[in-house]
């Protein structure tokens, strides 16, 4: 089966009817049916319409949209329209409303504006939830579920009495007793040992830092409360509509929620993905969130909000340039997207979002969004054999939520300018640029198949990730302040990379941050001069360790930066680029990128299935050596290609599917 019942891919956008007269539905839909639409996302918003008093439902409206939606062959990933509570529920309980971390009570008037560990909101949405699939069970329009909206979109953490209250109910669930919070949280320091469950708050604005194991649990739980108001919603969908797959909208590389653990809870990883066209890295950035889609089931995902042009949220939103929205769109798809959906279908008249641009924008069909958009609903079209297919990838990066949310504890850690999200980039960029095929996984995960598994920073370490890493018979590489801490971030004794250590034979002695412009300079054994910043260490080796590079220069001269033992090797410091020692690791593993070597800057290289996108995000032409003895059809074009280089226009692609040369 498909992500849905829908045969090829999925085309569309978040429709928001009850913002429009009913005859202006009639027009969309037309529209629509003329763009290639086959799905839109429907009723995200609109509790405080589909609810507008306690338990007296108006479904009229949205029975006619799904008529009218399956009328013209379009099909319907139906929200459960929990994701902001109506003014009616939030003032008979304004305890539902979040408060943050200094205990400001927010407040009405915006959206997602409730607090997950209430039961008085969870209910009510189970309630609404149930009130839907109900009505919906039959509709011949539902295709897929979309259970509220963005989990931890504003508010990803709710520092109220009531969650306190769920907190403590986590905590004893994890630790037990109190001695075991007391054990895990270290509360010895700083005099905050615990005499009574009472006593223990969220980590709330205190004078200085607060416990960094109190915060790395609080982040756990705050990821754990978001997923149980899903749970609550999925469980009577599945009871009433069991064989309609159930989403919610991911936030591609988001730190609030451990996807992994929320990806076990879907049928269908869907993800909203909003690359900023201002950015340069925009593109290297949108890949690293879609591979990281792809592989958080291991299976075709979709993109399920995207930006036609610009959106209204950034300081200043620049438009997407001709042409740039395809060539995102057919991104996702490279990356396992089964089909490109937008935010939104018409563009709003009026709220925060009426400048956020649309499929069909204020200027109407005359426009030369609304052409884009019609010649891109014929693009997809033309590619839908590409549904359902995979990716094979080599190569994994390790992406750990616990240790994320660790090493990014505030004002308690040896540097704050370790951000995981760069040190993945530092890694997936130099990949992504040579057409390498990337997977992300947790450290925990079966890494059979892999040649290659980087884990840039493991600062979070247990035994078991290490015996797994132990038991990896591939190339390993593991980034600087790895195995520091354990489950509950105490550190490892002994030095780091603590249960690493044999593995790796390192001991760090100590570690030497950089500060801001400071750079050190790296030397490999083969005189290759590299640049480390941020970060260096001072590393005792094993004798079974060969260095592969030293510092040159500065109080770590002639000390080893870079050592391998076996295949496992282990960095000391980051480089700027770490190219060169990619290099060095890809030819000893046997990987190529998916063209072979001599892809032109700003090419980027995907094999899906039997076909291969390249994807040309630069401003000048580019041509990719490709093997003679294939000939290839371009099915964006319907071109046959003979073997040998191809050339892509700026900010154009190509779909190549091969075919054998007579
Ligand atoms: C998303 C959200 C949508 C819309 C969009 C605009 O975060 O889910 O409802 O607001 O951003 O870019």
């Amino acid at each position: 089966m498909g992500l849905t019942r829908l045969p090829g891919l999925l085309f569309g956008g978040d429709y928001n009817p009850e913002q429009w007269p009913e005859e202006v539905w009639r027009e969309d839909v037309r529209l629509m049916a003329e763009a290639g639409v086959n799905l839109v996302t429907v009723a995200v918003f609109s509790w405080s319409r589909l609810e507008p008093r306690p338990g007296s439902y108006e479904f009229g409206w949205l029975d006619r949209v799904l008529d009218l939606l399956h009328a013209h062959g379009i099909a319907v990933d139906l929200a459960t329209a929990t994701a902001t509570p109506p003014p009616w529920l939030v003032r008979a309980h304004p305890e539902i409303q979040p408060v943050d971390a200094a205990g400001t009570r927010l407040e009405f008037g915006s959206r997602q504006g409730y607090c997950p560990s209430s039961p008085v909101f969870r209910a009510a949405t189970v309630r609404l939830a149930r009130a839907m699939a109900e009505r919906y069970r039959e509709h011949p329009a539902l295709a897929m579920w979309h259970i509220s909206n963005e989990y931890a979109d504003h508010t990803a953490e709710c520092f109220c009495a009531e969650s306190a209250r769920d907190f403590r109910r986590w905590l004893q669930g994890r630790h037990r007793s109190l001695d075991g919070l007391n054990a895990a949280w270290g509360t010895s320091c700083w005099g905050q040992h615990y005499t009574d469950w009472t006593q223990v708050e969220p980590p709330r604005k205190a004078p200085g830092p607060v416990n960094p194991a109190q915060l790395l649990d609080w982040r756990r739980f705050s990821s754990d409360a978001l997923l149980a108001c899903f749970e609550a919603e999925r469980a009577v969908l599945k009871e009433v509509t069991p064989d309609i797959p159930v989403t919610t909208n991911f936030m591609s590389v988001l730190r609030d929620l451990d996807y992994w653990t929320w990806a076990a809870a879907e049928d269908v990883v869907t993800d909203d993905a909003y690359p900023d066209p201002a950015d340069p890295r925009a593109a290297v950035k949108a890949a690293l969130g879609y591979d990281l889609m792809r592989s958080l089931k291991r299976q075709p995902w979709l993109l399920l909000e995207s930006a036609p042009s610009a959106v209204s949220w950034r300081p200043v939103n620049v438009p997407k340039d001709p042409g740039v929205m395809r060539l995102h769109s057919l991104q996702a798809l490279a990356h396992g997207s089964d089909g490109v959906m937008f935010f939104q279908w018409r563009q709003a008249r009026y709220g925060p979002e009426k400048f956020h641009s649309a499929m069909l924008p204020h200027g109407g069909t005359a426009t030369r969004q609304w052409r884009e958009t019609l010649a891109l609903g014929a693009d997809v079209r033309r590619l839908a054999g590409v549904a359902g297919t995979g990716t094979r990838a080599e190569v994994a990066l390790l992406l750990d939520w616990d240790s994320w949310w660790g090493l990014e504890a505030p004002e308690s850690m040896p540097s704050d300018r370790l951000r995981l999200h760069e040190l993945l980039l530092s890694w997936y960029t130099p990949l992504h640029a040579r057409g390498i095929a990337v997977d992300l996984a947790p450290p925990g995960r079966d890494l059979a198949g892999y040649r290659l598994v980087i884990a840039p920073n493991l600062y979070l370490c247990t035994a078991e990730h290490a015996a797994a890493l132990a038991g990896f018979p591939g190339r390993l590489v593991v980034g600087p302040f790895s195995g520091v801490v354990d489950a509950a971030d105490r550190v490892h004794e002994g030095g780091a990379p603590g249960p690493l250590r044999d593995l790796l034979g390192v001991r760090v002695e100590e570690w030497r941050p950089l500060p801001d412009g400071v750079t050190q300079e790296v030397v490999t054994a083969d005189g290759t001069a590299l640049t480390a910043r941020t970060w260096t260490e001072w590393l005792d080796t094993s004798e079974a360790t060969e260095v592969l590079a030293r510092y040159r220069g500065g109080p770590l001269d002639g000390r080893p930066a870079v050592t391998r033992r076996g295949t496992a090797t282990y960095l000391g410091c980051l480089p700027e680029d770490p190219a060169p020692l990619l290099d060095g690791l890809l030819t000893d593993a046997g990987i190529t990128g998916v063209t072979g070597p001599g892809l032109p800057a700003g090419v980027e290289a995907c094999r899906r299935g039997p076909y291969l996108f390249l994807l040309n995000h630069g401003a000048g032409p580019a041509t990719v050596p490709l093997p003679v003895e294939t000939g290839f059809t371009d099915l964006l074009t319907g071109r046959p290609l003979p073997g040998g280089p191809v050339t892509v226009g700026p900010r154009d692609a190509v779909v190549l599917e091969p075919r054998p040369t007579p």
